[in-house]
């Protein structure tokens, strides 16, 4: 977890490198915009110097902000989003812990007059809020960036409901324009092991509009599964741009970039996604419209790294044509129309072993995975036409239909279909069928998240009788990832079915999640497909 690992000299050419060969996006055309995310890794907080401060801490990430805040402009960007935890890190478990990161964050909706925290004395000891401010003058960028808002509070002045320390502590996605001003604050309100904030509730959906006349949502990591606040976002204020901060922690039936482009399909929306890249168990960022990679990045290593997507975006992802039949490989590196930039490290297929924990930034989590479903592996020979593989659980019952052709990896002939329904170790009400690739030919490893495979499943349907109120998030994975194998997939369908695959084929996945209000499911797939 250390940044001083990525050899500074090689860095620095690399950059270079990158200016002197990518051209700019031009800045008049109307119709577009050009964003930018960063997958970033927050080095390890150094405990064994006695200097280091969470202030310092903080600051030293900032400075790295600002730097590929410049890149980012340098190459045309219009707006840059940071993850989850990136400026943060992670060397705190307690409320009392977190608190030197946290800083009072005022409320543009509830100001005025503008906000301005650069060179603003009222700022000086919100440090955070004032840099992050004038990285966005400095480089005239709208940035998006995940911090830690306090609130102080009393039973008797202010709210209900004052936590006893008398502070409402929250994870917190910021925008400021490219005038330093604070746009929008935005608390997250589904929390994955926090217990260091408080989620904001009810969830309270934020919006903020830019310069160049795009209206965004926000939203922070496990927030993108639930009801609200993406609801009232899309519902209430049309929302077909999204910037999402996150630490996802991969699972192999929702892959981060998998679940940022179900998201972008669902909605007809742009999403700008950047998650940390601590490792491959936890990364995955991307640039997406109407369920297409424009970028894309998946850390394949089990080493932290950075790295900077850019891309170009029609403001109306509605009104695109350019959408749907024709593939587009996106083989972590990007392609055509994003713009690849630093890369610190060499790529490498890479699968890892996986037991249902991971070891995030707060320490080892237990993941949603470790649920009682039921696992039905199988092996796959050359040239089967549809064969047919039966899951169920409960009241869910998964088919998985699949033929192959001559490109089949005779060493990892195990296959496993999935199915659960049931509650997600109180995380929510959940049903899922996902047919994917085992970590080995040793059924143990079936649950694994692998990010590569070497055989081709030429078609594959994946269907379930899902409950009507839940909601299904499907994925569609194979190794190089293509974009439009979700294409004919419509809001609400049960079934995945895709067919005349070439590329690899490691997993196809429908997850669902109990939306409990199911009164304006019928509207949002009336209203956006
Ligand atoms: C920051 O400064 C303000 C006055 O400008 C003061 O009221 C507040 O207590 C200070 N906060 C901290 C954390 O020092
Ligand atoms: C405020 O009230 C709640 C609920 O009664 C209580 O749990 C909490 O400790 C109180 N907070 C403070 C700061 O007294
Ligand atoms: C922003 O969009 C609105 C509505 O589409 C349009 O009327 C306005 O002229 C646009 N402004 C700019 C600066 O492009
Ligand atoms: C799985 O089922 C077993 C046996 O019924 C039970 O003891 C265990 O608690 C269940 N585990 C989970 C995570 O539900
Ligand atoms: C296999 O299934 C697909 C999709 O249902 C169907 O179009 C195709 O005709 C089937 N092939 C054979 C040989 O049955
Ligand atoms: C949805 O309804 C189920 C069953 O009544 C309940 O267990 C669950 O907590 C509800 N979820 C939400 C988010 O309200
Ligand atoms: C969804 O549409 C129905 C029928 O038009 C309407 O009664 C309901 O209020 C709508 N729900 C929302 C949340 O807009």
């Amino acid at each position: 977890m250390n940044i001083k690992n990525f050899k500074p000299k090689l860095f620095v050419i690399l950059i270079f490198i990158t200016i002197a060969l990518v051209n700019s996006y031009s800045y008049d055309d109307d119709d577009y915009y050009v964003g930018a995310v960063l997958e970033y890794a927050p080095p390890a907080y150094n405990f064994k110097d006695p200097n280091e401060t969470p202030v310092k801490y903080v600051l030293a990430n900032v400075k790295q902000y600002n730097s590929y805040a410049q890149t980012a402009k340098n190459q045309g960007a219009q707006i840059i989003v940071f993850p989850e935890y990136g400026l943060l890190g992670g060397a705190f478990a307690t409320r009392d812990d977190v608190l030197p990161y946290l800083e009072v964050i005022p409320d543009p909706h509830q100001s005025s007059s503008p906000i301005i925290p650069c060179n603003n004395e009222i700022f000086d000891n919100r440090t955070i809020l004032q840099s992050l401010s004038c990285i966005a003058i400095e480089n005239s960028i709208v940035l998006v960036a995940d911090m830690g808002d306090v609130q102080y509070c009393d039973n008797s002045t202010s709210v209900d409901n004052c936590p006893s320390d008398g502070r409402f502590q929250y994870n917190t996605q910021v925008a400021f324009s490219e005038k330093g001003e604070l746009l929008a604050k935005y608390h997250k309100s589904h929390l994955y092991g926090e217990p260091f904030f408080n989620p904001s509730t009810p969830p309270d959906p934020v919006i903020f509009s830019t310069d160049f006349n795009v209206t965004f949502g926000m939203f922070i990591c496990f927030d993108i599964l639930f009801e609200e606040p993406q609801k009232t976002l899309i519902e209430k204020y049309g929302i077909h741009n999204l910037v999402y901060s996150t630490e996802w922690v991969n699972v192999n039936y929702a892959y981060a970039r998998g679940v940022q482009e179900s998201w972008s399909k669902l909605y007809n929306a742009n999403v700008l996604a950047a998650n940390i890249g601590v490792t491959s168990a936890i990364s995955g960022s991307g640039i997406y419209s109407n369920g297409n990679f424009i970028n894309s990045y998946q850390n394949p290593t089990t080493k932290p790294a950075n790295k900077l997507l850019i891309g170009k975006l029609p403001k109306d992802p509605t009104k695109s044509t350019s959408a749907s039949n024709t593939l587009k490989i996106n083989n972590n590196r990007g392609y055509e129309s994003g713009i690849e930039t630093i890369d610190f490290i060499d790529y490498e297929p890479f699968k890892r072993e996986y037991d249902g924990k991971v070891n995030s930034i707060h320490g080892d989590i237990e993941t949603p995975t470790s649920i009682n479903a039921t696992i039905i592996p199988f092996t796959i020979s050359e040239n089967q036409v549809n064969q047919t593989i039966v899951s169920s659980n409960n009241d869910l019952i998964c088919t998985f239909t699949y033929s192959t052709g001559d490109k089949i990896d005779k060493n990892r002939l195990l296959y496993s279909l999935v199915s659960f329904s049931g509650n997600f170790n109180n995380f929510f009400n959940s049903q899922l069928c996902s047919a994917s690739i085992c970590g080995s030919n040793d059924p143990s490893s079936c649950f694994d998240n692998v990010f590569d495979s070497s055989s081709v499943f030429t078609s594959i349907k994946i269907e379930g009788n899902f409950q009507s109120d839940y909601h299904i998030v499907p994925t569609f994975t194979t190794y190089p990832l293509v974009d439009n194998y979700l294409a004919t997939y419509q809001f609400g369908d049960q079934f995945i079915s895709v067919s005349n695959i070439e590329q690899y084929f490691i997993g196809t996945s429908l997850f669902a999640i109990q939306w409990n209000d199911t009164s304006s499911s019928d509207n949002l797939s009336y209203e956006f497909i």
